[in-house]
Parts: structure tokens; C-alpha cells; sequence
């Protein structure tokens, strides 16, 4: 099984294995990439004489898959019915204490089966993978029963078997208190606790993660959840700051959390925690975008030395669009990063948010052969282009799986 990427007008890559140095890309110019068994082992310029499967790249941009490390991806049904709400200015913490918001979507993922949840996934997963996302991570949280939360983590293992991008689970528990629970929110962190040890056990999920939010999860409580998570083999992520700042972010940096998300409010001493406990910054601009709120303050962490990610968010309520390119505009554009910096938040770094950089996230030999051919003759490109899915071809694990036309 040999594939050879040849004719790469530029080949444009983050390196190394861990989330640092965000504005650092390798590029090089009229270049090839052989992979053998899913893996890349060699890259070069020129054209080299091999006799094995070719895909062109037409002198093109070429750049590994994209990462999308943060989205909400199994789920029932829509919430357009929210959207003249939204447009008339009610706040997204007040849908939500009303009943409606996560807790409206958890009403329609309890009453879906698992076949109709795979199915819309499965739509929303080939969408992806035409904007050149190859790796996605996907959080539970619209169960809230230990039924549904399982149904959604079994569906994304299912998920993988089906179509090629690889999915890597966050049981997300505590993304809400469920209707069931109003007056005993002592019940359901116990419950939530004892469904860790279950999904630690089974090895159903990689990560925990906590919304730490007013009136959702108190910092004390998330604390609380993701230790028991870390206990039982969950490493802690932590949906943090996304619209007051509560302390979840401190509290997230000193246990050592791999990532807090959101980050729109965040403090100066939730970005120095941020620093301290080595943890990443995923950004969600599109949810900025969507819910009519500022953007993080990207390049005050990567002053302070925080290494940030991009993703998608995507989920019914607050960024019902898949779309990483356009998380990637609205992340040069709105959060000032330039395009070398981008790159490396939806490669690399997004890579080390789900504990992957290892193997994914660059275009290194060695590395699992993910990669993105695309219609631009550079980086900039993908940038000044904005609003058109300018991905031509996706190759993952050394095989062709979407081709343009
Ligand atoms: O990351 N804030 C919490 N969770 C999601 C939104 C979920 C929803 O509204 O359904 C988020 O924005
Ligand atoms: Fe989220």
C-alpha cells in the first residue's frame, strides 16, 4: 500500500510532537510525499521515480488534515426554533434556564435511536471531510441519563468504523443539571461520578469535560467531576469562561487539565493558570461569531506563552456549522492570528488538545500519512479566499477519501 503525493507546488506543515512555537511552518516548494501503509516515509523536492498509486497535486498548497478539536457532533435534532429568540437579543443562559437550549436538545437525543444518531453524524462527518477535516473530537452531554450518554458515546465508537475521520471521545456529563435532577444537584454528580468509573472501566471516552458556567457547573463542582474523571484514566478538559468568568479556568490549569475551551472572558490570571499547568487554549471563534459575543484574547495567550487551538464548537445551539475553514477565517480575522498561526491551531496544536500529536497534526516521516491537497497556490490564500471550500483532495491514513468533483 504505497501512495505518492507528487507535484506539491507548496508544502506547508507544523513540526514536532507538542504545542509550542504557534507561528512556526515548514514550507517547501515543489515537493512530493511518499506514504507506505498509512504512514509518511519520505518527503522531498523534485520528482522522484516512483512506480506506485499518484495523486497530482497540480502545483497546489498542501498541508496535513485538519484537526477539529472540540465539537458536539452526536446529537438529536436542530434548534432553529431558537434563532428569532436569539435575534432579539434573549441570552443563552436564559434559553437554557428556561428549559430550552442543551436541555431542549437532551429531550430530542434521549428520543433518538442510536441508528437515526449515527445517520445525521454521518452526514455532518462527510461534510467535514470535504472541508478537510480528517480527525474530530466528539463530546457526549446530550444525555444526561446514564442510557443516553452511553448511546452517544457507543454511536461515536460506531462512527469510526463507518467512515474514515477518527473520532476521539470526551464524556461530557456535566454539560448541564437534567430536568429530572432540578432539586438535587448532589444526586447527579454522584451519578455522574459512578458513570466515570463505568466509562473509565470500558474505556468508552478518553476525556472528561465540565460546561464550568453561571448557573451550570460551579468551578468547585467541575474540580470535582474531572478529578474523579482523572482517577479513573479521563484526562480533563473544561468548557471555561465562554461567558462569565467563574474560576473554572484556574482551577483547570492547576489540576493539570490538556485543554480549556471557549475562553472568551478569560482573566489575566485564568491565562497565567493557563501557562502554569502546561494546558492549551482551544478557541471557538464561530461560537463568538454565532451567539454575538467578543473574541478570546488570542494573542494575549500566545503573549504569555499559551499555545492555542482553533475548533469548531459545532454543536445545535451556539455554532450549528461544521465549517473549520470558516473557523479558521473568523481566527486570522477576529483573533488577529496570522495564517502560519492558524495553521498550526488546526494541525498541531489541536492535535496535542486531544492527545494525539504524536502521531497526527504534521507532515513529518513517521506521522500517520493525514493530508489536505488544496485549490491555492498558498497559505495565504486559504485566508483571502474566505467563504469557499477550497479543499481539493483528503487523504487519510495514506488512502484517498474525497476527491473534489
Ligand atoms: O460549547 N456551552 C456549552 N456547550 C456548547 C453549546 C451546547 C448547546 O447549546 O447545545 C458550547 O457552546
Ligand atoms: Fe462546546
Amino acid at each position: 500500500m504505497r501512495l505518492l503525493i507528487k507535484n506539491i507546488g507548496m508544502l506547508a506543515t507544523p513540526v514536532g510532537n507538542r504545542a509550542t512555537a504557534q507561528a512556526e511552518v515548514e514550507k517547501i516548494e515543489n515537493a512530493y510525499i511518499l506514504c507506505e501503509n498509512g504512514v509518511i516515509t519520505e518527503i522531498g523536492s523534485g520528482t522522484p521515480q516512483i512506480d506506485c498509486e499518484t495523486v497530482d497535486a497540480g502545483g497546489c498548497l498542501v498541508t496535513p488534515g485538519l484537526v477539529d478539536a472540540h465539537t458536539h457532533l452526536i446529537f438529536g435534532g436542530w434548534r432553529e426554533h431558537e434563532l428569532s429568540m436569539k435575534r432579539q437579543g434573549v441570552p443563552y443562559l436564559e434559553i437554557l434556564a428556561q428549559g430550552g437550549g442543551i436541555l431542549s436538545t437532551v429531550r430530542k437525543t434521549r428520543a433518538a435511536s442510536e441508528e437515526e444518531l449515527t445517520q445525521k453524524a454521518l452526514s455532518e462527518l462527510k461534510n467535514m471531510l470535504c472541508h478537510g477535516v480528517t480527525t474530530c473530537e466528539a463530546k457526549s452531554g446530550y444525555g444526561l441519563d446514564v442510557e443516553t450518554e452511553l448511546k452517544q458515546l457507543r454511536v461515536a465508537k460506531e462512527l469510526c468504523k463507518l467512515q474514515p475521520i477518527e473520532l476521539v471521545s470526551t464524556y461530557l456529563g456535566a454539560h448541564a443539571l437534567p430536568e429530572e435532577y432540578k432539586n438535587d444537584r448532589e444526586g447527579y454528580l454522584r451519578l455522574m461520578e459512578a458513570l466515570i468509573e463505568r466509562i473509565g472501566t470500558e474505556g468508552l471516552a478518553e476525556f472528561c469535560d465540565v460546561f464550568c458556567e453561571t448557573g451550570v457547573f460551579s468551578a468547585e463542582e467541575a474540580e470535582r467531576i474531572l478529578k474523579k474523571g482523572l482517577a479513573c484514566g479521563l484526562k480533563a478538559k473544561m468548557h471555561a469562561d465562554e461567558i462569565n468568568p467563574i474560576g473554572g479556568t484556574e482551577k483547570a490549569g492547576k489540576m493539570g487539565a490538556t485543554s480549556v475551551e471557549h475562553l472568551i472572558a478569560a482573566t489575566d490570571e485564568g491565562i497565567e493558570a493557563l501557562k502554569d499547568g502546561g494546558a492549551i487554549a482551544v478557541l471557538l471563534p464561530a461560537t463568538s461569531f454565532y451567539l454575538d459575543k467578543p473574541y478570546a484574547r488570542a494573542r494575549d495567550m500566545l503573549r504569555a506563552g499559551v499555545p492555542v487551538a482553533v475548533a469548531s464548537d459545532f454543536n445545535p445551539g451556539s455554532c450549528p456549522s461544521s465549517n473549520l475553514q470558516f473557523v479558521m477565517n473568523l481566527a486570522c480575522w477576529k483573533y488577529r492570528l496570522t495564517p502560519e498561526e492558524v495553521l498550526n491551531a488546526v494541525t498541531k496544536n489541536a492535535a496535542a488538545a486531544i492527545s494525539c500529536a504524536d502521531r497526527i497534526g504534521t507532515i513529518e516521516i513517521g506521522k500517520q500519512a493525514d493530508v489536505v491537497i488544496w485549490n491555492a497556490p498558498n497559505l495565504d490564500y486559504i485566508f483571502y479566499r474566505f467563504g469557499q471550500n477550497l479543499v481539493k483532495t483528503v487523504i487519510k491514513n495514506g488512502k484517498i477519501e474525497h476527491m473534489k468533483g
